[in-house]
């Protein structure tokens, strides 16, 4: 029998350490969490984020939006914020953590009963049913009932409505706070009205950042003496 050629010998030793290259991926040499998670020094926190219930129909944010979400209160220290479309709770989950550190509260509209029952339960089970308060409405009829300024809305109900949802939200956002508004990379043709009355209102500053295929947009009311 011809003799095997040694470097075969290391062939399948060599597949396994591929395969768990792959599998550890997400953690680097430090054992902290890439992507998302980068940086989160709280665990529990970290562990709430993903045990997340997801499921299918709810359309929730990718993690990457959230943390988007989540660094734009930190970073800005962002009080008061209201969410248009909460479903089953995930970008509420992100924004509320986030408000817990900046002793700040979220308001979030759902229309529809199931979804919203859902995220009072997944809010509840995070320990931020002091943070979030979850409405069962239809945005159109809860807004204006709602009271007060607001240094962030995020805008991920119907698409076709954010022009609408902007329109009644504009006077309610405080000098450098933010209008922010989900998939508007991909969905952006549902929502063409919307960016083109808010590309030309000059007291908002715009941009679009492209963590996740879906797009935010990030629109920060300017504070005067800025410009
Ligand atoms: C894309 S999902 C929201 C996902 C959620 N932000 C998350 O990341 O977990 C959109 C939600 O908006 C809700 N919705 C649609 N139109 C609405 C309206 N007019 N008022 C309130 N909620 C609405 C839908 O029922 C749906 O659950």
């Amino acid at each position: 029998m011809a003799p095997v050629d040694v470097r075969w010998k290391f062939l399948p030793g060599m597949g396994l350490l591929v395969w768990v290259a792959v599998l550890l991926w997400p953690v680097n040499a430090t054992g902290q969490d890439q992507g998302p998670y980068q940086g989160l020094k709280d665990q529990k926190m970290v562990q709430k984020l993903k045990s997340f219930p997801h499921k299918a129909n709810r359309w929730n944010v990718p993690p990457e939006d959230g943390r988007l979400l989540y660094d734009l209160i930190l970073e800005n220290g962002y009080r008061r914020v209201l969410e248009v479309g909460t479903s089953n709770g995930y970008s509420a989950l992100w924004m509320g953590l986030a408000l817990k550190q900046t002793g700040g509260e979220l308001i979030t509209i759902e229309i529809n009963e199931q979804r919203a029952r859902e995220a009072e339960l997944n809010l509840k089970q995070a320990g931020l049913s002091e943070v979030v308060d979850v409405r069962l409405n239809d945005a159109l009829d809860e807004i204006p009932q709602i009271k007060g300024a607001f240094d962030m809305v995020f805008l991920d109900a119907d698409k076709s409505q954010y022009l609408q949802y902007y329109r009644m939200l504009n006077d309610k956002i405080s000098k450098g706070g933010a209008i922010t508004a989900h998939n508007v990379s991909n969905m952006g043709f549902a929502m063409d009205d919307f960016l083109k009355a808010l590309r030309g209102d000059p007291q908002y500053e715009t941009t679009i950042r492209r963590v996740s295929s879906r797009g935010v947009l990030i629109a920060r009311k300017i504070k005067e003496g800025e410009q």
